[in-house]
């Protein structure tokens, strides 16, 4: 009796202090546990309340993802992707939740945020290697997803070099898309002709062209955007200079930063750097690409994003661009990959997984890649859907040496990626060579497998 009596009053009182709590406009942490349904997410209307907006109203679910493509063909890839997932799912809505800015430095930034606040996408795009494995497994954030591995066979048509960089402890945890090639050397084919240059086989062949342009007027040869692309110049400056076992070697603990060797790459890398447009750090990498195009510069190191860029802008390869491997990488293919994860605490998990269930297929891959620009992560693609580049970068990944990337997520964890950053910012600014090595050694050390 004495606990009844007890009970009741606690339960009033509990009552009220929720409508008080609704009345002053509610609380992120008490609405999600409890009231999906109702419209008590008016408080988070910014990027937070998508979740409990479209949940079952009228029937309808959702599924939110989380990229950064939202310009060129990156844009243009996604959404071929998301015709599939709508055909396939017409009642599930797609919330694209896509935040701009090249590399994700802005998204990632923003996907961190929500994730501290408990609040993820139902799926978000991440890099397969070190961001995937050191930043969302390490923080236990994700779901493993070997039972889709198991259903939909994908350990057979999915590339074995990739599986590891997803894994952990025999859990599987993402879904990869597609295969980026990073060391690639975009020109103005036309630019090329005019001054009577050709493409660049090695390091000192194209530093005596882009002197030759210079001499000839062109004031900064080489287009660069902001610093995540300098960031990724960088990583094939120091593929090219070091070779690939010396390029593996600084990241797997076995090499010494303070090398003479190292010495030599960041002197390659500054020397590189004195072709590139004053501008740099106020351009996207789209900026830089159209540099090329209009016959400002001659040559940008891109991935091949830039590509799906180019050909968005309806210009015709080997006609309008030309690729090669940047100087003295032919024969290594320094890759990267987007995939998609499973939050832990999904707000649509079902939702979530027919998703991923499109990004791992063959027909969401075949929709995607050729438009994207990137080569379908799937061994089983429709080669005949690709264009010309993408052709020759399948075929390059199928034979050359694959190494990772840095700027994307493979090779190097977050906080060491960050160092070497703020090292490679620092010395934008100063042009000290000597400090920057000094810094790449340290940030080794502390975040990284150097003792
Ligand atoms: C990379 C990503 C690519 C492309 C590029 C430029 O990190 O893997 O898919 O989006 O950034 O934004």
């Amino acid at each position: 009796m004495q606990v009844q009596k007890l009970r009741f009053p606690l339960i009033v009182l509990m009552l009220l202090f929720g409508l008080l709590l609704a009345a002053c406009g509610g609380d992120a942490t008490t609405e999600s546990a409890t009231t999906e349904t109702t419209e008590t997410t008016e408080t988070t209307e910014t990027t937070t309340d998508t979740s409990t907006e479209t949940v079952d109203e009228g029937g309808m679910q959702a599924v939110e993802v989380f990229s950064w493509w939202t310009g060129g063909g990156e844009a243009a890839g996604l959404e071929a992707m998301i015709v599939v997932f709508q055909e396939k799912y017409p009642d599930i809505e797609f919330i694209n939740a896509a935040v701009a800015g090249g590399a994700g430095t802005n998204a990632r930034a923003v996907l961190a945020t929500r994730l501290q606040a408990n609040d993820p996408p139902d799926s978000w795009q991440g890099h397969a290697g070190q961001e995937l494995i050191g930043t969302y497994v390490a923080a236990d954030q994700l779901e493993p997803l070997n039972f889709l591995y198991e259903q939909e066979g994908w350990l057979d048509v999915m590339p074995e070099t990739l599986i590891p960089l997803m894994s952990q402890d025999g859990n599987i945890y993402s879904v990869p898309v597609n295969i980026h090639r990073a060391n690639v050397l975009f020109a103005n084919p036309k630019v090329l002709a005019e001054y009577g240059v050709e493409m660049p086989g090695t390091l000192d062949e194209w530093f005596a062209t882009m002197d030759a342009l210079q001499e000839a007027g062109m004031e900064a040869p080489l287009a660069l955007g902001e610093q995540w692309t300098a960031l990724h110049l960088f990583e094939t400056i120091l593929l090219a200079s070091l070779g690939p076992d010396g390029y593996e070697a600084l990241w797997n603990g076995t090499s010494d930063w303070s090398s003479p060797e190292v010495a030599q790459a960041l002197a390659d890398f500054a020397q590189v750097l004195t072709y590139v447009n004053s501008d740099a750090s106020a351009l996207s990498w789209q900026d830089a690409g159209q540099l090329v195009v209009d016959g400002d510069a001659a040559f940008n190191v891109m991935g091949d994003w830039q590509e799906g860029f180019f050909r968005e802008l309806s210009l015709v390869p080997n006609e309008d661009y030309v690729w090669a491997a940047v100087p003295d990488t032919a024969g290594n293919f320094q890759f990267l990959s987007d995939s998609f994860v499973l939050p832990k605490g999904a707000p649509h998990r079902e939702a979530a997984i027919d998703w991923l269930l499109v990004a791992g297929s063959k027909e969401g891959q075949d929709a995607f890649n050729p438009i994207k620009g990137s080569i379908p992560a799937r061994s089983d693609a429709d080669r005949s859907l690709y264009g010309v580049y993408l052709q020759s970068a399948m075929d390059d990944w199928a034979s050359n040496r694959v190494v990772g990337s840095l700027t994307h997520g493979v090779v190097a964890n977050d906080s060491w990626k960050a160092e070497i950053d703020t090292a490679l910012g620092l010395f934008l600014g100063t042009g000290d060579l000597a400090a920057f090595q000094t810094a790449l050694v340290a940030a080794c050390a502390t975040s990284g497998p150097c003792q």
